[in-house]
């Protein structure tokens, strides 16, 4: 981004800047460590079917309404949803702002535990190179390996100080990159990480393709894959397996997050949104099904068999990837230096989007309270190192975070863009604006997908995990042998019901920000009048 000509507000410097911004923004820890976690949680080819369908009918779509929506809100100077909401709605629907509250809550929700599992990162690119997992050379040494980094189950011991000091920096590293703006550093991380990021994948999958049966000739890359790529119609009728995969899709899209809706404000009015939004987002499927999907988990049914594998995600979403790559760099030569590259350009792509999570808060206090950046860095720092605490110290924070935030939040905070694009925008004018400005032009029928499809889809799944599961998760109970018992264990249970309030405080208290935002303008322009 470079200062516009108006100098108030910054724009995109080049369409390739806008386009490695959005992949940047969108390839990252969901990619390479959330996807294969969630996929195989959800049964792999079972829940391939859902993804798929969600990508296309929602995640597309949506990301399409996202741009336009911003580009929109960012000529009147609004940089995140609540404003970008209230350019699109209009006065005559004054209470549209606050539906944007979720495009603040759910990307600062996100950065609260991704920052962490970002710093474990940083931390494996450190032990790959001084040979720290080097000698576990089985799953279960593996797992106990991360399980002892991250306190032994234990975390107020001493045993969580290596994980806490990888946490610091990669905090630090977060809030350095937005003090200093985002602008060059974005641009120059995604030109040279991105590329080396797609190589070193590509070499991760010639590898575990390569590597035989390392542990038991029952266990093959073929049954990896086929658990991945076999199709299972069964799970289609489970709602949460619907709900997980448009969560998955669009955390990995960087959709209903509220970040692309930032990005589309710095666009001139007259640039082309189509075909950078398509172009990222079709990057980062890639990078997801085609790279993620073989590299983690034909590795895991290598090494952990299928029951195994099964096993191996209940302990939490993000940890299969870090018990099983390890272990391929384990068998491949030059392996110490390859992993240290692995993890460090894994760090690479999480702090590029993680930094882009941070916008959406950024650009509200920025812009709707006129805060210096320094004020701003210091109230979102601050938040957000209270909030990491709970994840780093807290028994079940990370997963409880993760479920609410992203696979319920970001379906939500979609259903609200799409009901907002299609009623208050309008079907027409919403796909003239989305097609300002560019050379090319979709299809029609992605107009009835975006108008009638999309809305109707999301309202469905939420619809329906609410009646089968939702309300279960709401009571914090599951069905056990025709028994409710509880969902967490005693001493999960004042961590979760901690981590609902919180996340409750953080919505109603960005409400009211929103409301003295608001007011302290209708004030100014009274005086300006
Ligand atoms: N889209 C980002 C990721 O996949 C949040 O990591």
């Amino acid at each position: 981004m470079h200062e516009g000509h108006k100098k108030v507000r910054a724009v995109w410097g080049s369409r390739l800047g806008v386009v490695l911004a959005a992949a940047g923004c969108a390839v990252g820890l969901g990619n390479f460590l959330r996807f294969p976690g969630i996929a195989v949680r959800n049964g792999g080819g079972a829940f391939m079917i859902p993804y798929f369908i969600a990508f296309i009918l929602l995640a597309l779509p949506l990301c399409w309404m996202e741009w336009t929506m911003g580009r929109f809100g960012g000529r009147d100077h609004h940089g995140s949803a609540p404003g970008v909401f209230d350019a699109v709605c209009g006065r005559k629907h004054a209470w549209a702002k606050y539906l944007g509250v979720l495009g603040i809550t759910g990307s600062l929700g996100i950065f609260f535990f991704y920052v962490y599992v970002e710093s474990w990162t940083l931390a494996y690119s450190v032990f790959s190179i001084t040979g720290e997992y080097a000698a576990n050379n089985n799953p279960e040494a593996m797992s106990k390996f991360l399980g002892a980094f991250l306190g032994g189950g234990k975390p107020f011991s001493l045993a969580i100080l290596p994980a806490y000091f990888f946490f610091l920096i990669t905090f630090a590293c977060n809030f350095w990159v937005v003090w200093h703006g985002i602008n060059k550093g974005i641009e120059r991380f995604c030109k040279i990480a991105m590329p080396l990021l797609f190589v070193l994948g590509i070499v991760m999958v010639i590898r575990v393709f390569t590597l035989g049966t390392p542990v038991n000739p029952e266990w093959t890359v073929e049954q990896g894959l086929g658990f991945m790529w076999n199709p299972n119609f069964s799970a289609l009728k489970s709602s949460k397996v619907w709900l997980e995969a448009a969560g998955q899709v669009f955390f990995s899209t960087s959709v209903g997050i509220g970040v692309l809706l930032t990005y589309a404000t710095y666009m001139k009015s007259r640039e082309d949104i189509l075909l950078p939004s398509t172009t990222a987002t079709v990057l980062n499927e890639f990078a997801e099904v085609i790279l993620g999907g073989s590299i983690v988990i034909p590795a895991a049914f290598l090494f952990f068999g299928p029951q195994g594998t099964t096993q191996a995600v209940e302990g939490g979403t993000f940890g299969l990837a870090f018990t099983t790559t390890p272990l391929i760099f384990n068998y491949m030569a030059g392996g110490p230096v390859l992993g240290f590259c692995w993890f460090l350009l894994l760090f690479v792509a999480g702090a590029t989007s993680s930094v882009s999570i941070l916008q959406p808060a950024i650009a509200f206090l920025e812009e709707e309270f006129g805060f210096s950046r320094k004020r701003v860095i210091l109230i979102v720092g601050a938040v957000t190192f209270f909030a990491a605490h709970l994840v780093i110290f807290g028994d079940g924070v990370l997963d409880e975070m993760d479920f609410w935030f992203n696979s319920f939040g970001l379906p939500l905070f979609g259903l609200i863009e799409a009901l907002l694009f299609v009623f208050i925008l309008g079907p027409s004018r919403g796909w003239e604006e989305l097609h300002h400005g560019s050379p090319y032009r979709l299809p029609r029928l992605f107009k009835w997908i975006m108008v009638t499809v999309t809305p109707l889809f999301l309202f469905a799944i939420l619809a329906g995990w609410l009646v089968t599961d939702g309300w279960k998760t709401l009571l914090m109970i599951k069905l056990v042998e025709g028994h409710y018992v509880s969902l967490y264990t005693a001493n999960q249970m004042p961590w979760v019901i901690g981590t609902r309030l919180f996340a409750l405080t953080l919505v109603i208290g960005t409400c009211v920000l929103v409301y003295i935002a608001w007011k302290r303008r209708a004030v100014a322009e009274k005086l300006h009048r």
